[in-house]
């Protein structure tokens, strides 16, 4: 049997600065109240001005090579999920590489909104199950509140920075990635924007700010995608894996809103105890969320050595993928 893609070690970080929904009630019309209700979001972490996304997926390398106990230089790829990165080019995984001194890592950033973390979960696995590269080092990391329209309350509730990375490699036993499934409905990526060098004068109205680099969202729409992908994925993904519902002891989802959750822990018929959530303490971080969740799961228990998880991402472009990987 070919090796799988197993995740071997795992580490995050998020910023200590903390934006509440009492912060929240003094800049835009809205209530904590409000926010709860609608999202379960209560705060996000925000870094600090002048830290970027490379300035966070660095020093969740660090941990995460720490607690591998592996040094850089043994890491043959290093694949950001980002959406948010500090610059065009070099791209985040080329400055992390640098700053690590990861000498014989090749560096890819990937930019699939919030489904990043799945989409190189999904690469790495298929560079290791060719026996191309053995050890690849995966990080999400964003700086989402560079992007968010502080002055509008339909998104600026939902967003928060981190970083979360993990290392994987190839599998001995029955461990590693499973099944994975990737989509993208790019007529639907309208819904959800942000712009770089494209000027288009409709956009840039949308946003409250009147800046065309803020994110600008159609809630509705991009609420009820949501619902519909992560059910559909995880659906697939599981089968692809060869199991059933039965078998997974627990689905990490984005942790876009408790919802979206909700929603397609319905349609799915799972029960939420089964859904693993921690989007009250830091809102959506896009490419980070997964990672994050996947490493406080771990650190609580609450994931173990021999279980079967689902995890699942969603998002702009519109994207979407899931990946069934045994610990
Ligand atoms: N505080 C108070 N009221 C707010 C508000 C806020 N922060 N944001 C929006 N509202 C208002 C709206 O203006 C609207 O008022 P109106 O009826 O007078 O026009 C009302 O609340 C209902 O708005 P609606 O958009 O229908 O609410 P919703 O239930 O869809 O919730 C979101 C809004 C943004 C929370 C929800 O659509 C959502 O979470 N969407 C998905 C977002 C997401 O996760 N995106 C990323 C995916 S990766």
């Amino acid at each position: 049997m070919l090796p799988r893609a197993k995740i071997t070690a795992m580490g995050y970080y998020v910023p200590s600065r903390r934006l509440t929904n009492a912060d929240l009630e003094k800049m835009v019309d809205t209530s904590d109240e409000w926010i709860v209700r609608r999202t379960g979001i209560k705060e996000r972490r925000i870094a600090e001005k002048g830290v970027y996304a490379s300035d966070m997926a660095l020093i969740a390398a660090k941990r995460v090579l720490e607690n591998a106990g592996i040094s850089a230089q043994e890491l043959d790829l290093i694949l950001v999920a980002t959406t948010t990165p500090d610059m065009f080019t070099p791209s985040v995984s080329c400055i992390v590489q640098g700053k690590i001194g990861a000498a014989n890592a090749a560096a890819i950033d990937i930019n699939t909104a919030c489904t990043g973390f799945v989409s190189a979960l999904t690469i790495a696995n298929q560079f290791i199950k060719t026996g191309y590269y053995q050890k690849i080092l995966i990080i999400g990391a964003e700086t989402l509140s560079l992007m968010t329209d502080y002055q509008d309350r339909n998104t600026c509730i939902l967003f928060g920075d981190g970083a979360g990375a993990v290392i994987v490699e190839p599998s001995e036993g029955d461990e590693g990635v499973l099944g994975t499934v990737l989509g993208a409905d790019g007529e639907g990526g309208k819904n959800l924007t942000s712009f770089a060098f494209k000027d288009d004068e409709e956009e840039t109205a949308k946003r409250v700010s009147g800046n065309k680099q803020t994110l600008w969202m159609d809630g509705s729409e991009v609420l009820k995608f949501a619902v519909r992908a992560m059910a559909k994925a995880t659906t697939e993904a599981v089968e692809k894996a060869g199991l059933t519902l039965d078998d997974i002891d627990i689905i990490i989802p984005h942790q876009a809103n408790i919802r979206i959750v909700e929603g397609a822990a319905k349609r799915l018929g799972v029960d939420m105890d089964r859904m693993f959530i921690n989007l009250e303490k830091y809102g959506n971080m896009a490419s980070a969320s997964i990672p994050i969740a996947l490493c406080e799961a771990f650190g609580s228990g609450r994931v173990k050595k021999g279980d079967t998880a689902v995890l699942v991402g969603f998002g702009g472009g519109l994207t979407w993928g899931a990946a069934v990987v045994r610990f």
